[in-house]
């Protein structure tokens, strides 16, 4: 709830700026409750702008405010501030699942009403909540005349950013082919042409910070142009027709987040794009369940199984029947199965229009297996993939959806495989049109299949989404998403994922929330003798232990164990903290690290007394020391300790990897030796 720090607004007489034609700008400001954060708001020359400083330095220089419009006038110059308003908020709220039970909203939030200084005398509002660890601002339009069917060309809103030439970036490309499937680079802020959010970035002058958005609902998604050197602008996804948003006055836009930190894990431990999404709107979400999952997957990705019918298809009643026993035999939730439904032979990708999602195939006897699945205890994840034709699927989706209800299952995974700006969609005059994956259009197809799944208690994986803007607080059924290259790049990408990439993964696309990375292959270079031709041959560029890492480093609720079941079955030892990681936790922190170097993470089991830690290094090998902090006092840890070898190295010795016990308790120090491209993880269990 809010308090009302100044109950009365400050109200400006505008009649009297106006009447003396005065350029007086007006400057309000907003601190973050610790007061290291400062956010200023001015019309200078009439147009709206904003700076932002930690500790006294700049880390958002004037930076303009604004939208364009496809036929009204643009709100951006000719405006002032009318009217101002500041409240704060102190108060903890719980997540049904996450990193952490408990988090804390504490902010002070301005608001800053600003109004054309002629006819038509458009008024909009610029509300700011500046946090310890960063600030978010949207735009909030209210009804007004002449504004009703609006259509957003764009925002004006820049992030300018000090000493281009001299500060670092971590940032993919925006509007390529490959959605977010690309690899994380390092450059100068000021060789970026176009990038994505989260957009990392770590100043000249010491400070790390990372420009996101937050609840993005009926809106564009935002990219980041940079237009001169270090002025970043938002640039919104059009739709096809080239307009970014179609709305009415009466709106408002996502935050547009600025994540501010002194250290690399600052970021890590900020929970502002969750602060900044509104309660979850579901009620009673105990029945979206974290958890394991195992599937027939990994296989279709290496070649040993095909998604189409034939010698080689995965998902037949027997084999199915075979991964549910294997999932029981370790405790593991559920088990996925692609390949299932009609529409798989042939080129699937391009024919998305002729995949059924209630028609399986003749080998796959849903009824049966849902059966089976109950006897022994286990779940059938469901599996959705529309390859980009999103109509086939909003066509098909209430049937879809009521069809997995009727078996029991209670989460299915969706895909969106097709180049970005090539979703198809059939618009109301039958004509096909070519959307991308995080335009407006997009934007609802996604949320709509998490809010029809929630009407039948089924949680959503979406792979191939709109990038995660912390949506999952107000729908929690929205339990996972995938949004940049994930382990199945291994089996394939040409190149695969290098070493550094989970790093890079951790302080860039990890800020937006839980991602279905899908770690733990075992089998690191299978299939070497069919990989002739390739520029790069597949296999995964990690040690064992950090295979293991992996679990507690990459958050998500439901985590996949991908590999088929006799390599893990091959490996007991190594298997065993796979079967005992929990996914869902009472609290989390991010130790240690060093953005695209290295990361230590420690997470308390949720409702349990256990700690794990997850520590991976990039292809550098090295040593951390970190102290027992976090662990609870007067406790003694059995410490299990699944670590790389004295010769563990990704390229030559990646299975080396050594497990031992030891006992300790909170405050001892612990040295973590990692491999070049390696890891640590541990299991403390309270004794
Ligand atoms: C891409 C997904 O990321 C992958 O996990 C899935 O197997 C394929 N699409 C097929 O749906
Ligand atoms: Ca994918």
């Amino acid at each position: 709830m809010y308090s009302a720090k100044f109950i009365g607004k400050m109200v400006l007489s505008l009649s009297c700026l106006l009447a003396s034609n005065l350029s007086v700008a007006k400057s309000v400001s907003i601190f973050s409750p610790d007061n290291q954060v400062k956010v200023e708001i001015s019309d200078d020359n009439n147009q709206p702008v904003y700076r932002v400083f930690y500790q006294n330095k700049p880390v958002i220089q004037t930076s303009k405010l604004g939208m364009y419009f496809k036929s009204e006038p643009n709100f951006l110059d000719g405006f002032n501030i009318s009217e101002t308003d500041i409240q704060n908020r102190n108060q903890v709220w719980q997540q049904p699942w996450g990193e952490r039970r408990e988090i804390k909203d504490q902010h002070n939030e301005l608001s800053v009403q600003f109004k054309r200084n002629e006819a038509p005398f458009h008024t909009y509002t610029l509300k700011f909540r500046a946090f310890n660890d960063g600030i978010g601002f949207r735009y909030e339009v209210p009804e007004q005349t002449g504004l009703d069917q609006l259509e957003i060309i764009n925002e004006a809103t820049e992030f300018v950013l000090p000493d281009s030439a001299g500060s670092d970036a971590w940032w993919i490309g925006a509007g390529q082919f490959n959605r977010y499937e690309h690899l994380y680079k390092k450059s100068k802020l000021n060789e970026i042409d176009r990038a994505n959010t989260p957009f990392t970035a770590r100043l000249s002058n010491g400070v790390y910070l990372s420009i996101h958005e937050a609840a993005l609902v009926d809106y564009a998604g935002m990219t980041l142009e940079q237009q001169q050197p270090g002025v970043f602008k938002a640039r919104l996804t059009p739709w096809s027709d080239g307009v970014a948003v179609k709305t009415q006055a009466g709106f408002h836009s996502p935050w547009r987040t600025i994540q501010i930190a002194q250290a690399a894990t600052g970021l890590l431990n900020s929970d502002l794009i969750l602060n900044l999404n509104e309660p979850n709107k579901l009620g009673d979400v105990s029945w979206v369940k974290p958890g394991k999952y195992v599937g027939i997957w990994w296989g279709m990705h290496i070649g040993t199984h095909t998604w189409g019918a034939g010698d080689k298809h995965g998902a037949t009643t027997e084999l199915t029947k075979t991964y549910m026993d294997f999932a029981a035999k370790y405790g593991f939730d559920g088990v996925l199965v692609e390949g299932w439904n009609t529409g798989w032979n042939g080129d699937w990708v391009a024919n998305g229009d002729l995949f059924s999602f209630t028609q399986a195939y003749p080998d796959f006897n849903l009824a049966k297996i849902s059966e089976y699945g109950k006897k022994v205890g286990v779940n059938l994840i469901g599996h959705h993939e529309t390859s980009g034709f999103v109509t086939n699927y909003k066509n098909q989706m209430a049937d879809a959806y009521a069809l997995y209800e009727k078996h029991g299952v209670e989460q299915v995974k969706t895909g969106y495989v097709a180049h970005a700006g090539n979703i198809t969609r059939v618009d109301e005059n039958g004509f096909e049109r070519k959307e991308w994956h995080d335009g407006q259009f997009m934007v609802g197809e996604y949320l709509r299949s998490v809010t029809e799944a929630a009407k039948r208690k089924i949680s959503i994986n979406t792979h191939e989404p709109v990038k995660d803007t912390g949506l999952r607080r107000t729908y929690p059924n929205w339990i996972s998403r995938e949004g940049a290259r994930g382990q199945e790049f291994n089996a394939w990408g040409q190149p695969p994922n290098p070493p550094e990439h989970t790093v890079n993964l951790v302080y860039t696309r990890m800020l937006s929330g839980p991602m279905d990375f899908t770690p733990g292959v075992f089998d690191l270079t299978f299939n070497q003798d069919q990989q002739g031709g390739k520029a790069y041959p597949n296999r995964i560029p990690t040690t064992l232990a950090k295979q293991l890492a992996l679990y507690v480093v990459l958050y998500s609720p439901i985590q996949m164990v991908p590999d088929l079941p006799e390599n893990y079955e091959a490996r007991p030892d190594a298997f065993q903290f796979i079967v005992d990681v929990p996914t869902d936790w009472e609290k989390s922190e991010a130790v240690a690290g060093e953005v695209g170097e290295y990361v230590v993470f420690a997470r308390q089991e949720r409702g349990g007394d256990d700690w794990y830690l997850g520590a991976i290094t990039d292809a550098n090998a090295r040593t951390v020391k970190i102290n027992l902090d976090f662990l609870s006092s007067n406790e003694t840890y059995d410490v299990q300790i699944y670590r790389d070898g004295e010769n563990a190295d990704w390229q030559t010795e990646p299975y080396d990897l050594i497990i031992e016990t030891r006992q300790m308790k909170k405050g001892d120090e612990l040295t973590l030796s990692m491999a070049t491209s390696g890891g640590t993880a541990i299991r403390f269990k309270k004794r």
